[in-house]
């Protein structure tokens, strides 16, 4: 119990809206990340219902909340109810990470891609500078990515979806003057790849992609963003086509969590004890 003489107040409220939202690590991944920084704040995961995004924000605020991580499938719904957005949520369309400022207004950020790219440049030491990348997939997931790995400068990006005309959207999208292109898979085998990158579904279905053999540059490497799949045949065909290494998106989820703890906190916390508890090290 508090005691009387406790002048440090309530901690600061923060959580995680989805539907489903029940098997979030969030929670978990933000008190780790508090104990780890002697940061005083509460984290719980909030259902919400289709049709009720907005109204459960708007409660959470009143009841004294700080921030909040949004997940699937209120993204976009996040963007729009942002008042003011940074560059790379206005390059996603899409909003995982929203502030409620002093001022009063709301801000509304996106960590996914800039998560991504940290476990792959920074935790497994894969350089994406210089290098070309395959990206399977132009969902929410891609499009949130593309900005901070096109920051990298690659030397060359193709887009591959099941829906080719999604990932030509999306390629001239960010196309700009890098060298980059949207395919469906069927136009993959001409050229290799140093970094193949899944942001499909389909691992999560465990459906395999139909891609075809030798597109793996030797030394090349994979990396799906999918993660907890015991099973996962994306990262399955890369160890059949000899990567030199695979890599699934737990450290993308650690890593976009602290970006956001960043924001709220304006602390950085390390994030590979975090990241190694929960691969059970
Ligand atoms: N680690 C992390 O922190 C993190 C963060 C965000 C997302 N993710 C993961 O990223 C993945 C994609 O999420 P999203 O938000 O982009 O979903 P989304 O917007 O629904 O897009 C799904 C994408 O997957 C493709 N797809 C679905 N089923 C497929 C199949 N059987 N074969 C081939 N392609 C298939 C879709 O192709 P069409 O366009 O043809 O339908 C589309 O490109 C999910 O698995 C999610 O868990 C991980």
């Amino acid at each position: 119990m508090d005691s009387l003489f406790d002048f440090d107040g309530p901690p600061d409220r923060y959580a995680v809206m989805g539907n489903p939202v029940s098997h979030s690590k969030s929670p978990q991944i933000h008190q780790a990340l508090a104990r780890q920084t002697g940061q005083r704040i509460v984290y719980e995961a909030i259902q919400v219902d289709p049709g009720g995004f907005s109204q459960a924000v708007g409660n959470f605020r009143a009841a004294g909340g700080k921030g909040l991580n949004v997940t699937v499938p209120f993204k976009q719904e996040a963007w729009t109810y942002a008042e003011e957005r940074s560059e790379r949520a206005e390059q996603a369309g899409a909003v995982n990470t929203l502030l409620f400022l002093d001022s009063g207004l709301v801000r509304g950020d996106n960590t996914d891609g800039v998560g991504m790219v940290r476990d792959i440049v920074l935790n497994h030491g894969c350089a994406i500078s210089g290098r070309r990348l395959l990206i399977l997939g132009a969902g929410g997931a891609v499009r949130g990515v593309l900005g901070p790995v096109l920051a990298e400068r690659p030397a060359r990006v193709v887009i591959a979806n099941r829906t080719a005309e999604k990932a030509e959207i999306l390629a001239r999208a960010f196309g700009g003057n890098l060298v980059m292109e949207g395919c469906g898979f069927d136009a993959l085998g001409d050229e290799t790849f140093d970094l193949v990158i899944n942001g499909t579904a389909a691992s999560l279905h465990g459906e395999s992609l139909p891609l075809p053999d030798g597109i793996l540059a030797v030394h090349g490497a994979c990396y799906d963003m999918m993660y907890g799949l015991e099973v996962n045949p994306f990262l399955q065909w890369g160890e059949a086509q000899g990567a030199s290494r695979l890599m699934d998106g737990l450290g993308m989820l650690v890593e976009q969590a602290a970006e956001s703890f960043w924001l709220w906190r304006g602390v950085r916390p390390d994030t590979a004890p975090v990241i190694a508890s929960l691969r059970g090290g």
